[in-house]
């Protein structure tokens, strides 16, 4: 019969040895189940003493008890003992952690090309007494346009170039030199300030053209400022950055609304001294737009410019890092690709 003592003593010894083989937390809670759980083997035998006569259940109610008591004791003792054990398996791990062991192919962050060539032009203008400014990349129609002189009708108001925001008069400037009103009518003159950023267009991208990318801009102001003035500037940057001391430019006339006289600066070409695939074999690289800053413009800034001239220009950053880095294609400062990225 199920509640003899010699199979309560079997119970017993069963679920003891049982214990002994188990090792894992998991292994315990299917022993547990099993033996002490609600619908267990002890659970059960104490179901079935309700049957039996009153003089036996005298006997076996007892024993059955002891059984319970003495299984929950030992499951306890075999958690402890197992908790302990994985506690002192942690801590022996810990000791054989070797903080100063080196670990292979370890990937390191690189900085984007961007901040790269911003941080040395940067760094080239503030020595040259330049301060760094900054302006929105949502700009509206005054100071991206109008306060630059560039009239209603001018072509580079065209939709097709420009982002126009749904809210009235909203757009995603062109290029930086709006940087140019906001910072005559903040700071007032004299002034030099040199302004790199983020500029949009709305336009299809290939290997040189992108819809995003960045320009930076230089508005020098101050009185008898001359051609001269600007030239000096441009060449001495110029060199700094192509790290090229007898770097040359040339000046041809451009149009540009902002500035009268507008010119044009190209670079003697860095890599060569007649002809490569960078000059496309004429020696000289197309580098910037810039000029005398309009009288208007000035007018227009609060800035008396009988009293007031100045020079400005401006150019692209991803132009100069591709001359200056051989990259062939502009998408590949926003492709987020690593073997691109990896290389600064
Ligand atoms: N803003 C012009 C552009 O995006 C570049 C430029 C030309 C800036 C002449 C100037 C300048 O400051 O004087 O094409």
């Amino acid at each position: 019969m199920a509640t003899s003592k010699e199979y309560i003593k079997t119970i017993q010894k069963k679920f003891n040895d049982s214990l002994k083989k188990i090792k894992t937390e998991s292994e315990l809670e299917q022993a547990r189940v099993t033996f002490l759980g609600r619908n267990g083997e002890i659970a059960q035998l104490m179901a079935q003493l309700k049957t039996l006569p009153v003089e036996e259940k005298k006997v076996i109610g007892p024993l059955l008890n002891k059984l319970k008591i003495r299984s929950q004791n030992v499951y306890e003792n075999k958690q402890k003992e197992l908790h302990d054990a994985i506690l002192d398996r942690k801590i022996q791990q810990q000791k054989l952690f070797d903080v100063t062991a080196y670990k292979y192919e370890t990937t390191r962050g690189s900085i984007h090309v961007y901040t790269h060539l911003i941080e040395k032009l940067e760094d080239v203008f503030i020595s040259m007494g330049y301060d760094i400014a900054d302006g929105p990349e949502i700009e509206t129609d005054y100071y991206n346009f109008s306060a630059l002189n560039i009239p209603p009708d001018h072509p580079a108001r065209d939709i097709q170039d420009t982002f126009w925001l749904y809210q009235p008069n909203r757009l995603l400037r062109t290029h930086t030199s709006p940087v140019q009103i906001r910072t005559m009518e903040t700071k007032g003159v004299p002034l030099a300030i040199f302004a790199p950023g983020r500029v949009y267009r709305n336009e299809e991208t290939d290997a040189s053209h992108d819809f995003l990318f960045m320009q930076a801009e230089g508005l020098l102001i101050d009185k008898n400022i001359s051609m001269g003035n600007l030239l000096a500037t441009a060449r001495t940057f110029l060199q700094a950055i192509f790290e090229k001391d007898d770097l040359s430019i040339r000046v041809r006339p451009g149009y540009f609304p902002f500035v009268e006289p507008g010119v044009e600066i190209d670079a003697s070409c860095p890599f060569c001294s007649h002809g490569c695939s960078t000059c496309k074999q004429t020696g000289w690289i197309e580098l910037m737009g810039s000029g005398l800053v309009h009288p208007n413009v000035l007018k227009t800034s609060g800035i008396d410019p009988t009293i007031y001239s100045g020079f400005a220009f401006g150019f692209g950053i991803e132009r100069i890092a591709m001359i200056k880095y051989d990259i062939n294609d502009i998408r590949l400062f926003h492709s987020s690709k690593l073997s691109f990225l990896d290389q600064f």
